[in-house]
């Protein structure tokens, strides 16, 4: 999704400044990106595809002035081109503006506008049109800002550069912003505004999150107020990462780097919550939180920790659901006293945000479990899980997700009669044994073998059902590839049909029980259509004599035993995509945070 970085204070680094910002958010997904300076006259670079593009635009004209304003840019309105990449200006070139965000009511301002000249098929651009007819009739710079927002209808994130005037001005409606509080320099305070705390933490890890229809001003300090101008006491937060997490650290992907982050994730997961004697569990976030029912709301690989976190709940007896956030209000269910919980890496998905508010409307107790500290998800909820997995740049979701599940078996135990009993020394054994599959894992190999089929079976049961999806879903995004994750017991039902001796069929199977059997069976039926079955599995059941290759785990506790599964899948799926040389990091149309519903 798109970004948005902004400063004042860094003087003749300016535009330097605004791009390594930039770069910063390509994780995010773009595909154009521009910068604006600010001075008397206002100078505009902006170029359709990589910021490399936008680098040699610039290297060919020399542009100079502060404050500065920048974007990536996700297409949503009109296709990647100059024209359509941000920022955005008025007719005289004074007002220049970059959003994240839809203006859903833009053909009427545009109607509006028709003595202005439009150059783009943007929604946005009616901003920057808007804040210059204010300043035609007269309104100083901040109030033709806050004129103008006023018209629009939609989401956004919206920052705004005026010709003449030291300050930029920031705006939010469900779109996130934050404040970066830098140091005094030669150049007066650096101070940024960015969609995301990476585009500006290599100078300040001091933040300031703004929320929704708080308004800011910054020059030579930094002012926030209300939607009515009235001056709003907001804290200045410290973030706990450092600018080299944001680093590939010699990986060479940021995807392969954060699949080996996570026993350390895993680590800070646990840390303080569970004690290392007696076994129990204290999250002190949960403090007498006792649900009678849960319904979970997420996307994508999120959503396949909500059907996890369901499965560990109906264990215990307590009525729990897992919905695609984009469908639960569609219909929404009756929530009664369920506890609804969203689970979102970012905190900012628009999906997950309006199922999480619908129930917050209809009276829900909420609960956010999420990475991201200051993300909106977070702070609109009554409750928070922070998953503590540290940042994740590829967009494909690895080491949140293995936090996720750990962090759903707190949410469990610490909350319910679960008994801490095996389970307990299963999870603080989990960040060892993840390392040692990292250290083994045979992965590579079983890419190598199949990086060029057709297409791909995921199958599994029980908690290695959401691991048969996740698996799958990793691999469609980072290799291009067809990738099917199925219930076992469902292939019967219809998807065996496309079984044949050219897809591979992965399938996840752990312990010894009558559910492993099961799927054992679904093994065997696979197997008799010729198709090439790599079992994931402990060896506790027969999967491995039915295999063709086998993806080795260590003997644990089921609900561990998910987390080491999906360990080996998100192997699988990296070596394949690597194979097939594709950008890992940031796979074609996809983006890390996606805030349009
Ligand atoms: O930030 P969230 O967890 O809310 O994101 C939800 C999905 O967009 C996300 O998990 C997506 O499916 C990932 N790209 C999967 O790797």
């Amino acid at each position: 999704m798109c970004g948005i970085i902004g400063c004042v204070g860094r003087g003749e680094r300016t535009a330097d400044t605004l791009v390594s910002g930039l770069e910063t958010l390509e994780y995010r997904g773009y595909d154009s990106a521009g910068i604006a300076l600010g001075g008397s006259k206002l100078s505009v670079c902006k170029a359709a595809g990589e910021i490399a593009k936008l680098k040699t635009a610039l290297g060919s004209r020399s542009m100079s002035g502060e404050p500065g304003i920048g974007h990536t840019r996700w297409s949503t309105h009109g296709p990647p081109t100059d024209e359509n990449a941000h920022p955005h200006a008025d007719c005289t070139g004074d007002v220049a503006v970059v959003h994240n965000g839809i203006i859903e009511n833009y053909q009427e301002l545009r109607a509006e506008l028709d003595e202005h000249t439009f150059t783009s098929e943007t929604d946005t651009e009616v901003i920057p049109h808007l804040i210059e007819a204010e300043l035609a009739a007269g309104t100083d710079p901040e109030d033709a800002f806050r004129a103008a927002i006023a018209r629009l209808e939609g989401s956004y994130a919206v920052v705004c550069l005026i010709a003449g005037c030291d300050a930029i001005f920031g705006t939010r409606k469900d779109s996130p912003l934050v404040l970066g509080i830098g140091d005094d320099t030669p150049d007066g305070q650096a101070l940024f505004v960015a969609s995301d705390v990476p585009a500006f933490r290599e100078y300040t890890d001091r933040v300031v999150y703004l929320d929704d229809g708080e308004f800011v001003r910054l020059d030579d300090e930094w002012v926030v107020t209300d939607s009515d101008g009235v001056v709003r006491e907001k804290s200045v937060e410290t973030v706990d990462w450092d600018p080299e997490e944001t680093g590939k650290s010699g990986y060479e992907h940021f995807m392969l780097k954060e699949i080996h982050e996570q026993p350390r994730a895993l680590r800070q997961c646990l840390q303080g919550r569970v004690d290392e004697l007696g076994g129990s569990v204290t999250v002190d976030e949960l403090d007498n939180l006792a649900p009678t029912g849960v319904q979970f709301v997420a996307c994508g690989t999120s959503y396949h920790a909500a059907l996890y976190g369901a499965q560990l709940f109906r264990e215990q007896g307590i009525p729990a659901q897992a919905f695609l956030a984009s469908e639960y209000a569609t219909a929404v269910p009756p929530i009664g006293n369920d506890l609804v919980v969203a689970i979102t890496q970012s905190g900012e998905t628009a999906d997950t945000l309006s199922a999480l508010r619908e129930a917050s409307r209809r009276g829900a107790e909420t609960l956010a479990v999420t990475n991201t500290v200051g993300s909106t998800v977070a702070r609109e909820s009554d409750r928070k899980l922070f998953i503590r997995a540290g940042p994740e740049i590829g967009v494909a979701a690895t080491k949140t997700f293995a936090s996720q599940l750990l962090a759903l078996n707190l949410l469990v135990l610490a909350t319910t009669d679960a008994s801490a009993g095996e389970v307990v020394p299963a999870l603080r054994d989990l960040p060892g044994q993840t390392q040692a599959l990292l250290d083994d894992s045979g992965a590579e190999a079983v890419a190598e073998q199949f990086y060029d089929a057709p297409a791909y079976f995921f199958i599994g049961r029980r908690y290695q059902f959401p691991v048969a999806l996740e698996g799958a879903l990793k691999l469609k995004e980072i290799s291009y590839k067809h990738a099917e994750g199925f219930a076992a017991g469902e292939l019967k039902h219809g998807p065996l049909a496309l079984v044949d001796d050219r897809t591979p069929v992965f399938a996840v199977v752990t312990g010894d029980d009558e559910i492993a059997t099961k799927t054992v069976g679904n093994i065997k039926e696979v197997e008799a259509r010729d198709a090439p079955v790599v079992a994931v599995t402990d060896r506790q059941n027969d999967a491995a004599a039915y295999a063709d290759h086998v993806l080795e785990l260590p003997e644990t506790h089921p609900h561990v035993g998910a987390v080491l599964a999906n360990v080996q899948l998100q192997l699988v799926a990296y070596h394949i995509a690597n194979r097939l040389g594709r950008p890992i990091d940031k796979p074609r149309n996809l983006a890390k945070s996606v805030t349009v519903e």
